[in-house]
Order: structure tokens, then C-alpha cells, then sequence
């Protein structure tokens, strides 16, 4: 229909995208270290509660403000306050961020991208061997598996909304389940897989100080794709007899369950590589997960399953992360393709073209920050250490501004474009809330503590790294 804005063609198809854009490598592989470093199971209720008192509320604010508008972020704050000029600053904020985490995330997806095309060759040992991956890295290579990563992303999101990013996630995000799924089953049944499970699940609450809670819920914040404009953009898709809450909470119940799930693969794949291991001593961060330790449980994989074995449990896993952050990168690159469309009126394929070359260049920038040029691998210094161009996309957009967008988008709801408006929006197409606990709990959360906690988090962020 000319004129009209495109809508996602079914629940499911909404729910499967905004899933999709949630379960990423958070989810996989941040979370299940983070939570058996951290208490185990007490992390987990921990980070579980967050979810749903905090997180929760904010996606709902997201949504209902993208649904209302009909429009990409910048225009639905726009649209929402006769174009105010302060929180045209909170619009823009919602577009370069996404844009911003969309660099460096796609240079990580490209890493994996690599990885699965080299576990699909059989080239395990090499994989496996502690200097690859900082090779790998700094290997012209990678610029033509970036094309490749690039190539698919256009694809999809010229398709648009039904035809591209519905269809996209209808069909990875089953995949996704069912690939999980067999890889939990194929590791629970390793020797010594129990201890891993039990490592992971059992409570240590001596564990949780200010840190990790601080760490639990940036987690949590980051995992259900909140403060990057997504959940507005995608809630400016969603058709207005649609369920937001409903759909919110089965969002949020699969982002938690996919975490969940991937700790009783990552665990116990640890304990049966090595029972005797101290998974505390484990690097905090995702990447060496991912890129060093893992493909060294796969190589070894091979003294039981044979060469062909062990290359098909790490391409499929590699395939699992792959799609994750497919997924994850469709949606956060769509939020700047959509203000293009929206506010210049601008085709979706020129939209794609532009921003699309801008990404890639960006990119290419932060690809070059590992060592491969100087002047972006030494960018710049701050608290006393030296920065990357990588570094710093890293630290500004994703680590800082985040909360702060959250922070703006609770107060935007409640004091600017008032309580009523949002709970009308909530109730059209759920009439069941209205009046309900959960609405006035969401409506007192997003007015008081929630958007305070974010400014504790922004607050402490800026003074702790920058100075
Ligand atoms: N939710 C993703 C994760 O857990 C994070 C993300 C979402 C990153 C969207 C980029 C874009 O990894």
C-alpha cells in the first residue's frame, strides 16, 4: 500500500525478530562466563529479576513511543514533542549510537563469519593454535569476509521490513533454537559434563558485590538491545492491534532462556575438555571465548569424533554464534537505514547504499585498529592507558552512552509525552492491562528508580573510565 508503513506480517514474526536482535553473542557466550565467574545461580536470578523489573519497562517505553509515532527514533521524537530541539540531541543520540555499535560489532561478526568458514574447511588445528587468532585479525583476509558479512546484511534489509528482516528471522532464529539445543544435548552427554553444570548453577551468593551487579545488569541492558533505538524502530512496525506486552515479555523470556540454555553447552564443554580447570581463571571477555579457548575444545574433540566429527560440532557452532549476530546486526543497522527513509524521504536500497558504505568504511577503520596501522591501533590515550580507534567506538558508544539513552527514554515517557499516552498505548491491542499491576509497576518504575539506576551506571561509567 503506498503511503502506509510497513508492518510485520504476524506476532510470531515480530516476536522471532525482536528475539533476534536480542540473542547475540551476549547471550551465548558473555552470559554463561559471566554467570559461573560470578555466583552461578545466584547470578542468574540476579540477572533474571533485572530483566524483568528493569529491562522489561524500558523495552515497553521503546516500543510504545516507536509504535505511537510510526516512526524511526529521531522522528518519533521528533514527531512526539513539536520537534523540541533537546530531545532532538536524545533522537540523534538514537541513531549514531546504533550506527556506532553497528562498527564494531560487525568487525566481531566478521571474525566469526572467518571462523565458521574455517571450521567448515577442517582447518581446526590451525584454529587452535594460541597465535591464529591475533593473525587472523590482522590478515588482509578479513576485508573480503567483511564484503561477504556486508553483502549479506544488504541483502536482507533490502527486503525491508516483511520480506527481509521478518523472513530473515523466521528462518535463523528456529535454526538457532534447534542448533543450541543439539549442541547442549551433544556436550551433557561428554564425561565430566555434570561438574560443569554444577559450577555454573550452584549459588554463590558471597560472590555478588557492587561490580558484578553493575555487571549483571549492564548485561541484561545491553543483551535485551535497549538504548540503541532498535526496540523503537522496530515497535514503528508493529500493527496497532498488536499485544506490546505480551510480546515484550516472550521477547525478554527468550533473550533470559537463550542465556540460560547456552551456559549448559559452555560449562560443560569446559569441565569435559579439562575437569581439573578453574573456570574463574577464565578471561572475562567473550572474544577469547570464542576465538582462542573454544576452537581448542573442538580440536580435541577429535581424538573421540574423528577430523570430520569434531569440524561439524564447531562449524555448527560457529553457524549458531553466526546467525545470533546476524540477526543482532540486521536490526541495529536498520535504526540509521530507517531515519534515512523516514526524515529524507530517501529509497531504501540508496539509504542502504549510503549508510552501508559509511558502515564499511568505519569498519574497515576498526578492522585496521589490531595493529595493522598505527594511527588507528594508537588513536588515542585516556586514564592512562593507550586507545584504538576499536577501543574507543567500543567504550563511548556502547559502554557510555547506552544507559544514558535509556535513561532519556524513561523520562521522555513519563514527563514529556505523559503517563496516559504511554498506558493508551499499552493498552491498545491489550486491553487486559489497563489498570493492572504490571501497567501501574511499569508506570512508577520508568517515572523513578529505573531511570535513576541508569544515571548511577552513566555517572560511574564516565568517571571510571575516562578519568
Ligand atoms: N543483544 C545483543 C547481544 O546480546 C547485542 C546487540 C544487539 C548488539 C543489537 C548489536 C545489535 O549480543
Amino acid at each position: 500500500m503506498a503511503g502506509s508503513r510497513e508492518e510485520f506480517g504476524s506476532r510470531i514474526g515480530f516476536i522471532l525478530a525482536a528475539a533476534g536482535s536480542a540473542v547475540g553473542i551476549g547471550n551465548l557466550v558473555g552470559f554463561p562466563v559471566g554467570a559461573a565467574k560470578n555466583g552461578g545461580g545466584a547470578f542468574l536470578l540476579m540477572y533474571a529479576l533485572f530483566v524483568f523489573l528493569i529491562c522489561l519497562p524500558v523495552m515497553l517505553a521503546e516500543m510504545s513511543v516507536g509504535r505511537h509515532a510510526g516512526k524511526d527514533p529521531l522522528g518519533a521524537y521528533s514527531k512526539l514533542t513539536g520537534g523540541a530541539w533537546q530531545w532532538k540531541i536524545a533522537g540523534w543520540l538514537s541513531i549514531i549510537t546504533p550506527f556506532m555499535i553497528a562498527v564494531f560489532y560487525l568487525v566481531i561478526t566478521v571474525w566469526i563469519f572467518g571462523y565458521l568458514f574455517e571450521s567448515a574447511s577442517g582447518n581446526l588445528e590451525q584454529l587452535a593454535d594460541p597465535n591464529t587468532f591475533g593473525q587472523f585479525i590482522t590478515s588482509e583476509t578479513i576485508f573480503i569476509y567483511m564484503v561477504a558479512v556486508l553483502a549479506i546484511v544488504y541483502c536482507i534489509l533490502q527486503g525491508g521490513v516483511r520480506q527481509g528482516i521478518e523472513k530473515a528471522a523466521k528462518l535463523m532464529m528456529p535454526a538457532l533454537f534447534v542448533m543450541l539445543l543439539a549442541l547442549v544435548v551433544f556436550v551433557l552427554t561428554r564425561e565430566n559434563a555434570m561438574a560443569g553444570v554444577e559450577y555454573y548453577l550452584i549459588p554463590d551468593f558471597s560472590k555478588i558485590d557492587a561490580a558484578v551487579v553493575n555487571g549483571a545488569l549492564s548485561q541484561a541492558f545491553f543483551s535485551l538491545s535497549l538504548g540503541m533505538g532498535i526496540m523503537i524502530t522496530y515497535g514503528s512496525y508493529i500493527n496497532r492491534r498488536a499485544d506490546i506486552p505480551g510480546s515484550a515479555k516472550l521477547v525478554a523470556l527468550t533473550d533470559t532462556a537463550v542465556a540460560f540454555v547456552a551456559g549448559l553447552m559452555i560449562l560443560p564443554a569446559i569441565f569435559s575438555f579439562d575437569p581439573d580447570i578453574d573456570p574463574s581463571k577464565l578471561s572475562d571477555s567473550s572474544i577469547s571465548m570464542i576465538f582462542t579457548f573454544l576452537p581448542k575444545i573442538f580440536l580435541a574433540l577429535q581424538a573421540t569424533l574423528g577430523y570430520v566429527g569434531a569440524s561439524i560440532v564447531a562449524s555448527v557452532f560457529f553457524l549458531l554464534v553466526f546467525f545470533a549476530a546476524i540477526t543482532s546486526i540486521v536490526s541495529i543497522f536498520e535504526v540509521p537505514v530507517a531515519a534515512l527513509i523516514d526524515e529524507k524521504g530517501v529509497s531504501r536500497k540508496a539509504a542502504l547504499g549510503i549508510l552501508g558504505l559509511l558502515l564499511a568504511l568505519l569498519a574497515v577503520f576498526c578492522a585496521l585498529s589490531f595493529g595493522m596501522v598505527k594511527f588507528f591501533t594508537e588513536f588515542t590515550s585516556y586514564a592512562d592507558s593507550t586507545k584504538s580507534f576499536f577501543d574507543v567506538v567500543y567504550d563511548v558508544f556502547y559502554d557510555t552512552i547506552l544507559p544514558l539513552n535509556g535513561l532519556l527514554i524513561c523520562i521522555f515517557v513519563i514527563y514529556r509525552w505523559k503517563k496516559h499516552n504511554f498506558n493508551a498505548e499499552l493498552d491498545q491491542g491489550a486491553p487486559k492491562y489497563k489498570g493492572s499491576f504490571f501497567e501501574r509497576y511499569v508506570d512508577i518504575s520508568v517515572g523513578t528508580f529505573i531511570p535513576v539506576i541508569l544515571l548511577v551506571i552513566f555517572v560511574n561509567t564516565v568517571a571510571v573510565k575516562y578519568f
